[in-house]
């Protein structure tokens, strides 16, 4: 079999995982690299032995030989370079989150219906182990229908600055950037519901504190911490048409003891925590039980979890498989998202 012919677009922090993964599967020739700093493109191709480095999209969408892209650029490109590789017939893996703003993921949806092509969002936590063996459980209606989910994605010190920081070119702080993990990965778990009513907060009371000394965290590429246009602390209670609701909190810095992240979900027969640790609780002969799987990742397995999730992208493009994070619930989510900061700014709940 042929393999498939993948190129990387945008060769920051993240791409590593995705550079390293796609090296990692056989069916793979990692064929070029294109970022909008030429050098560190050439050093991420030498890394990872991609034998083209184009210096343009231009140049790239150009190259037939091309057949599928990961896109790890900043948010504000992403609608644009997903767009263009979907008019050339590319298939598609796109960082989250899948736009800035819900018209942009509408517009993608409206072009990648035109075309026949594979198109996941990269919703890594669906990828992890923890995420698989909680999903077979629930899977096996073991937490029967689950009405209520708690998310808290809180870094008291970890605003990556540059691009995250401003805006214009991120759409938003950690609610675009951690809480699109946690609520995806919450609503992806409850089944999907159709969000019916939100209310949100934003605040912006604490700026990125790069002052602080002595503790390191998360930096973009170009980390620069002049200019910081985002809310530090996000928080939301979502309800979905089937009753069910979430309530989220995440931060880029908070006065918090620690960092915490940790995601649970209640149903009718069983409840469930998948971080800090996957834990299942039951009931059975009148007796609560609490469940611990016996596996070597209890919690998010960050690299186990990229190679999962890009050996998947992979499958579907060769196989035609359906992804497991396909457009539509990057859509929907966008929703979510856009929701939460248009409740926050004018102060009352959004209704659908
Ligand atoms: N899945 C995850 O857990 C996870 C973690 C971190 C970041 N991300 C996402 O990955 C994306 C990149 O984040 P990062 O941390 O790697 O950022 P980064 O700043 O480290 O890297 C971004 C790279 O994109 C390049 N770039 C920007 N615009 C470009 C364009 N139009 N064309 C070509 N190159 C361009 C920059 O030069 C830079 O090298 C973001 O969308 C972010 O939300 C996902």
């Amino acid at each position: 079999m042929d393999k498939l012919k993948v190129c990387v677009i945008g060769t920051g922090s993240i791409s590593d995982f995705h550079l390293g993964s796609y090296t990692n599967n056989p069916y793979v020739e990692l064929y070029g690299v294109y970022d909008a700093s030429i050098e560190r493109g050439k050093a991420k191709a030498a890394q990872f032995g991609a034998t083209h480095v184009f210096s343009s999209k231009e140049e790239l969408f150009a190259d037939k030989n091309v057949e599928a892209v990961s896109i790890c650029t900043w948010n504000n490109t992403h609608a644009e370079l997903a767009i263009f590789a979907l008019e050339n017939d590319l298939h598609v893996l796109i960082e989250k989150p899948l736009s800035m703003t819900y018209a942009e993921a509408l517009n993608i949806q409206k072009v990648a219906e035109k075309h026949q092509k594979v198109f996941q969002v990269g919703y890594v936590r669906r990828f992890a182990t923890n995420t698989k063996v909680l999903k077979s459980f629930i899977d096996d209606n073991k937490l029967g229908d689950i009405y209520y989910a708690k998310a808290s994605c809180l870094r008291r010190l970890g605003n990556p600055g540059g691009w995250f920081a401003e805006i214009d070119k991120s759409g938003g702080g950690p609610l675009i950037d951690l809480g699109v993990h946690v609520i995806d990965i919450c609503w992806y778990l409850m089944g999907r519901p159709k969000v019916k009513r939100i209310t949100g907060h934003t605040y912006n009371q604490l700026g990125n504190r790069n002052h602080i000394e002595n503790l390191s965290f998360y930096k973009a590429a170009d980390y620069d911490a002049t200019k910081n246009t985002v809310e530090d602390l996000a928080n939301a209670l979502i309800t979905f048409e089937n009753g069910a609701s979430l309530m989220v909190d995440v931060s880029y810095t908070l006065h918090a003891l620690k960092d915490e992240i940790s995601i649970k979900l209640y149903g009718t027969n069983g409840g469930a925590e998948l971080e800090p640790e996957l834990k299942i609780v039951s009931e059975e002969h009148n007796t609560i039980l609490n469940i611990h799987p016996q596996i070597n990742d209890l919690t998010f397995d960050f690299a186990t979890a990229f190679q999962n999730e890009i050996n998947s992208f992979v499958d579907c493009c060769l196989h035609h498989y359906d992804s497991v994070a396909p457009l539509e619930d990057g859509v929907e989510i966008m929703k979510i998202l856009e929701g939460i900061y248009i409740s926050a700014t004018e102060g009352k709940e959004v209704v659908y």
